[in-house]
């Protein structure tokens, strides 16, 4: 195979966005549409990658780091003056170049991917991706001869009534060769009625050359829609939150109800599953084979072992290890590892803390900056006191240590292993090995004391 280049066209302003942001770097499913372009051309086979920017240059930059090389469009004079600015960065390069816009998050590997082997096999100078619109309205129209061959392209502004009635449109995506394109590229002049360099123009021109000009139909229309407003971005959101879900429910996944599930692009899910309606999984979390998940839960960034159960519940950036059970109600903050076996229950509140194998704090409890050992029972309403109210400070509890109900932990304090804390102490001082920490006050019994309050209440009463 030759050498396979993409030039991504990003520098359009998006007015109908009405965002303060490029529209490019708005998201469908916690990825960044401009990713989601670059990660198609990746998984196709593409090398390097080219984007010319201008609108909001810098945030685009910021998303897509050293992955691409830029180009800067200073003025935006239409797609011709646009893949122009990448030239100096083409010239003398063997093979083909994609053509691509970044507000298609739609398109697939293997379309590019089929369509560039089209375009080799054929050997073509350039192979126009193109597709058959029920309302071909606003698109370039592709037109053909009597023998079926390619024309030109005409926009939709520049077209006569009878090339409007075509309802084969222009994609905006192209297999150009290298040097062809380049070529082409000084041969386009804006004389038209948008006054801009339309790169479309290069088709006649590479025509007129006597090249061969093939063309590619996209198997799906929707791979080709573009995001120009958030109307459009929330209907593109919609139909790869299907794709990803059936992709999962094709790999062995259960999913209830996919309408109400979201499960970003990152996200790996394993085998026999099962994903309750509600769930919500972000970034690169990671749910291992045989766990339940949600209903009503969200993941984000986080790693879920094997066979673990998560319901009503929201973990970030944390993990839940093999057959725990996690909820309903539970929050799992940021930097928490929970072991094997293991229970957070209803109510519980965990942060940066871990939390060993077979241990449980089953409800209403504050787990905050704690490690927690193994075979430990947390009694209901139990706080870690982690905040002094300037500085936070860690606490530790040994292995199968017992904690009664409505303990207050005033950390920094050292529970050790075998201890046992009386419920409703507040814990000030570290409790040795094997001892029973009681702290709180002795209870009293005022024998009779209710009678003589009655007493006193009905002499004043008369
Ligand atoms: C373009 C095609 C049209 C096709 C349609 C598909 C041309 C002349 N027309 O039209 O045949 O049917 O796409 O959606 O190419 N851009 C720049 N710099 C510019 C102008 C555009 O970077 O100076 C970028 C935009 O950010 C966008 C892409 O190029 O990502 C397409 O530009 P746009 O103005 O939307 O082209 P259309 O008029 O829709
Ligand atoms: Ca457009």
């Amino acid at each position: 195979m030759t050498e396979l280049t993409a030039v991504i066209l990003a520098a359009g302003e998006g007015k109908r966005m009405k965002s303060t942001h490029s529209k490019v770097v708005h998201k469908i499913l916690g990825k960044e549409l401009i990713r989601w372009v670059y990660d198609a051309a990746l998984k196709a086979g593409v090398g390097d990658c080219i984007l010319v920017i201008g609108h909001r240059a810098e945030e685009v930059r910021e998303c897509m780091g050293d992955d691409v090389k830029y180009v800067m469009q200073e003025q935006q004079l239409g797609t011709g003056h646009a893949v122009m600015q990448a030239v100096p960065h083409l010239e003398g390069r063997k093979g083909t170049v994609m053509v691509m816009c970044g507000d298609m998050p739609l398109i697939s590997p293997e379309t590019i991917r089929n369509a560039y082997e089209t375009h080799i096999s054929e050997n073509n100078a350039v192979t126009i991706l193109t597709a058959d619109f029920e309302d071909p309205s606003g698109y370039g129209r592709i037109v053909r001869d009597s023998s079926g061959k390619v024309v030109k392209i005409v926009e939709e502004k520049d077209a006569e009534p009878e090339e409007k009635n075509i309802r084969e449109i222009n994609s905006a995506l192209y297999c150009f060769e290298t040097e062809l394109l380049i070529d082409a590229l000084t041969g386009i002049g804006s004389n038209n009625s948008q006054k801009e360099y339309y790169l479309t123009d290069t088709i006649e021109i590479l025509i007129t050359k006597g090249k061969r000009v093939g063309t590619f139909k996209i198997p799906n229309n929707y791979e080709i829609m573009g995001i120009n407003d958030r109307v459009q971005l929330s209907r593109a959101s919609d139909i790869m939150r299907r794709i990803i879900a059936e992709g999962h429910m094709r790999e062995g996944v259960t999913i209830i109800h996919p309408e109400s599930v979201y499960i970003d692009s990152d996200v790996r899910i394993g085998m026999d599953t099962v994903i309750y309606p509600g769930t919500i999984l972000e970034g690169d979390t990671i749910i291992e084979p045989d766990c339940i998940i949600g209903p009503d839960t969200r993941i984000v960034a986080s790693k879920v072992q094997r066979a673990a159960e998560i319901q009503y519940s929201v973990v970030l950036r944390s993990s839940i290890g093999e057959l725990s059970h996690v909820g309903p109600f539970a929050y799992v903050r940021p930097g928490s590892v929970i072991g094997k076996g293991t229970k957070i229950g209803d109510f519980v509140e965990v942060k940066n803390s871990t939390v060993g194998d077979h241990t449980k704090v089953s409800h209403l409890s504050y787990i905050g900056d704690c490690d927690v050992g193994e075979n430990v029972n947390v009694g209901c309403g139990t706080v870690v006191v982690n905040y002094d109210g300037r500085k936070k400070h860690r606490t530790r509890i040994g292995d199968n240590a017992f904690v009664g109900c409505n303990a207050n932990l005033i950390s920094p304090v050292e529970i050790e292993d075998n201890a046992y804390i009386a419920a409703g102490s507040t814990i000030t001082d570290d409790v040795p090995e094997n001892a029973l920490a009681i702290a709180r006050a002795r209870q009293e019994n005022k024998e009779g004391w209710v009678l003589k309050k009655r007493l006193n209440r009905s002499k004043k009463n008369s």
